[in-house]
């Protein structure tokens, strides 16, 4: 999957996908199949992500930002009931509760991390309702980049204060923790209410658009299955209006049980994803070892890593962001500096609640963890096809940037 070498100087993004000859023959097999959309290989998909994952259902959907939606829809998130998370994140975490009708209530980051800091996390649910809203309903925890969320804690806070807990984690597939000595993987841990996944293409595996929703309960998942598909059930047994149909019910019949969207993912797009699963192992394995040599080689620049930060090792990275922190100032000259040499980094994440339309309704806290982290942060290129030699193109970048500094 790693080569050693490829092509010179072409331009290297922070994340793409890997697809081989057997996603392109998965994909041309539903293409001259029957059924492009409805068909079988959504269910292969999903018994795939139950595979991968742990979790008992898994109903795939058109996005991440779909997955979210339908996950807050669920669980019963609207006005009146809101969502607590993390300032870092990505916009929908935050926009998909906000378009269910509840407000969203941001938190500051562990510095450290770059997620949800689990202290202010308490402070607030010990506090009470907030002025403006009431108790927090949800709390969304995103595993920022990879790395989980200390969870453990996050577990007994939610036994304490009887909140639902949605795991985000577009960024964590094949990550993993340690609740009360047993590991669990993203997704597998049963008293999380929901997790929701994304597999856009610079994700661990990739659909082209897609997400997945997991789930421990089979309820919520028959739900979700109706929601993605116009809240119709074909399997329900009410009958059509008129007396001409008795029963039993005919075929034809799709009864609508309440208002949905099409949020469904295509036969297409799951031959795809399933295919990718298959490599999901190596994929994690080859984002490792590229993680492991920037760690080795940029001292000075990175985030500290799960061995730094427990001393039990309680979690495993899943590298789906290699982010490295330099001289707030510096930042976006750095960015330049690599783009000139063919790298292209990028910014995780701009704090949501300072985004203009939030700032607009927002309350005026503070996020000053958040802002530091968005002002110094940088993510450089991984992902399984980086070859050794594009590694060592931005590992020496960044060395001549340094030495042009310090010469400075
Ligand atoms: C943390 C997080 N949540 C949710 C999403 C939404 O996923 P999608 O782009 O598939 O809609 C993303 C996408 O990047 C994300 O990074």
């Amino acid at each position: 999957m790693r080569a050693r070498s490829s092509q010179p100087h072409e331009a290297i993004g922070y994340g793409r996908q890997y697809v081989d000859q057997d996603d392109v023959d998965a994909v041309a097999a539903v293409l001259l199949g029957e059924a492009l959309t409805q068909g079988p290989a959504v269910a292969r998909f999903e018994a795939g992500l139950v595979q991968a994952t742990g979790a008992p259902h898994a109903v795939a959907v058109a996005n991440g930002t779909c997955a979210l939606q339908l996950a807050y829809h669920v669980l019963g998130v609207g006005p009146g009931r809101n969502v607590l998370t993390t300032a870092n994140t990505f916009l929908a975490t935050a926009s998909a509760a906000q378009m269910c009708g509840a407000a969203v209530e941001f938190l500051d980051i562990d510095a450290r991390t770059g997620n949800l800091d689990l202290r202010a996390l308490e402070a607030r649910l010990e506090q009470g309702p907030a002025p403006r809203g009431s108790t927090p309903h949800v709390v969304t925890a995103v595993h920022f980049a990879g790395l989980p969320c200390e969870m453990e804690w996050l577990i007994a806070l939610k036994r304490r204060h009887d909140f639902l807990l949605v795991e985000d984690a577009a960024h964590a597939l094949g990550a993993r923790y340690r609740v009360e000595g047993k590991w669990y993987r993203v997704g597998e841990h049963p008293e999380i209410d929901a997790t929701i996944l994304s597999f856009h293409p610079v994700k661990h595996v990739t659909t082209g658009e897609g997400g997945a929703v997991l789930t421990h309960d089979a309820a919520r998942a028959a739900r979700l299955r109706r929601l993605r598909s116009h809240g119709t059930d074909p399997e329900s047994a009410l009958l059509p209006f008129d007396a001409e149909h008795a029963g039993p019910k005919p075929a034809w019949f799709n009864p609508l049980i309440e208002l949905g969207f099409n949020y469904r993912l295509s036969d297409i797009q799951a031959a795809l994803g399933a295919s990718q699963l298959k490599k999901l192992p190596d994929f994690l394995e080859a984002r490792r070892e590229i993680a492991l040599r920037y760690l080795a080689e940029l001292r000075g620049f990175t985030l500290p890593h799960p061995g730094e930060l427990d001393e039990h090792a309680e979690r495993e990275h899943a590298w789906h962001l290699f982010v490295i922190r330099c001289q707030p100032a510096e930042r976006e000259e750095l960015m330049l500096f690599l783009r000139e040499r063919g790298i292209h980094t990028q910014v995780h994440y701009y704090p949501v609640p300072l985004q203009p339309w939030f700032r607009e309704r927002g309350d005026a806290r503070a996020y000053p963890n958040a802002v530091a982290h968005a002002r110094s942060c940088l993510s450089l290129p991984i992902f399984p096809s980086l070859s050794d030699e594009d590694q060592g193109r931005v590992i020496a970048a960044l060395s001549e940037w340094r030495r042009a500094r310090h010469a400075a």
